[in-house]
């Protein structure tokens, strides 16, 4: 199956799914989020899949992001539903019964650190910033960020990153447990293969009894994923996210008055 914002390529049992839109630094609009739920949902059904890895396309970032230029006069109805439906494509992520790494090769912004976080492990290259700084454009993480972050790192950390949008570099993304690996960039690939091999030598139906297991852990908070999507759709109706967005797409710094 052919993607327009996707590349697939499968070698011994390994799925790759590279999302490709670099000009955009692989922001994630919604026909990419679409993709890659299809995509899942394809190697969740192809018995020769034994596991996936899921990376960006070129040097520079992973994923720098939901796509911005979508946000645009959205409704506080079409936020939440937007929210929604990358919240149900990353569960899909989450909940699928193969291993998946996350391969980040640079930026992991927003619904990117998101996309990494749905992930089972992710392995990053030294050249990574990870962040979730919707704050900057007057809105909050919508597809599970506000959630994951607090289940990696914990709350001290995560609160602290949401609420400045601060961008964290690999050793303090290694150090505070967001990422298993750091590598040089061009053994990153090559590294998560590695891991997915030992992996694929294991019990596939181990493997999903892990994948259940630890996600159970985390079953009883799934409030917090609803109470992420009724705040992010209400950013919709502020002035604040006006302006931030307007402010990133005009590349100025945003002027918010609380309004
Ligand atoms: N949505 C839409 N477009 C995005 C994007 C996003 N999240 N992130 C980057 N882009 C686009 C830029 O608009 C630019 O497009 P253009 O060349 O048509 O103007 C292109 O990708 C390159 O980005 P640019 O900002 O020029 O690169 P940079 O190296 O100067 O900065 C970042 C890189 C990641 C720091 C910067 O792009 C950024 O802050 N992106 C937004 C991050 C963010 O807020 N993510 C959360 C979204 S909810």
């Amino acid at each position: 199956m052919t993607f327009e914002n996707l590349l697939t390529t499968a070698e011994n049992g390994i799925m790759t799914i590279t999302i490709n839109r670099p000009d955009k630094l692989n922001a994630l609009n919604k026909k990419t989020v679409k993709e890659i739920g299809q995509a899942i949902k394809n190697a969740e059904s192809d018995t020769t899949v034994k596991a996936i890895i899921i990376t960006g396309s070129g040097q520079k970032s992973f994923v720098a992001g939901a796509d911005i230029s979508e946000f645009v006069g959205l409704s506080i109805e079409q936020g939440k539903a937007l929210a929604q439906a990358g919240q149900n494509v990353f569960r899909s992520i989450e909940t699928c019964s193969k291993p998946v790494v996350a391969a980040v090769n640079g930026f992991a912004l927003g619904g990117g650190c998101e996309l990494s976080m749905a992930c089972h492990i992710r392995i990053a290259s030294e050249n990574v910033k990870f962040g979730q700084p919707e704050v900057n454009l007057g809105l909050i993480a919508g597809y599970g960020g506000t959630q994951r972050l607090i289940q990696y790192i914990g709350k001290t950390k995560a609160t602290e990153l949401h609420m400045t949008g601060d961008l964290i570099n690999a050793e303090q993304a290694l150090h505070l447990g967001l990422v298993n690996y750091v590598v040089p960039q061009d053994q990153l690939i090559a590294t998560a293969v590695a891991l997915l091999e030992k992996i694929k030598t294991k019990s596939p139906k181990a493997i999903t009894g892990v994948i259940n297991s630890v996600n159970a852990y985390f079953e009883n908070n799934l409030d917090g994923f609803k109470a992420e999507i009724e705040e992010f759709g209400k950013c919709f109706a502020t002035e604040d996210f006006k302006e931030g967005t307007t402010a990133f797409i005009e590349k100025r710094k945003a002027n918010f008055t609380g309004k």
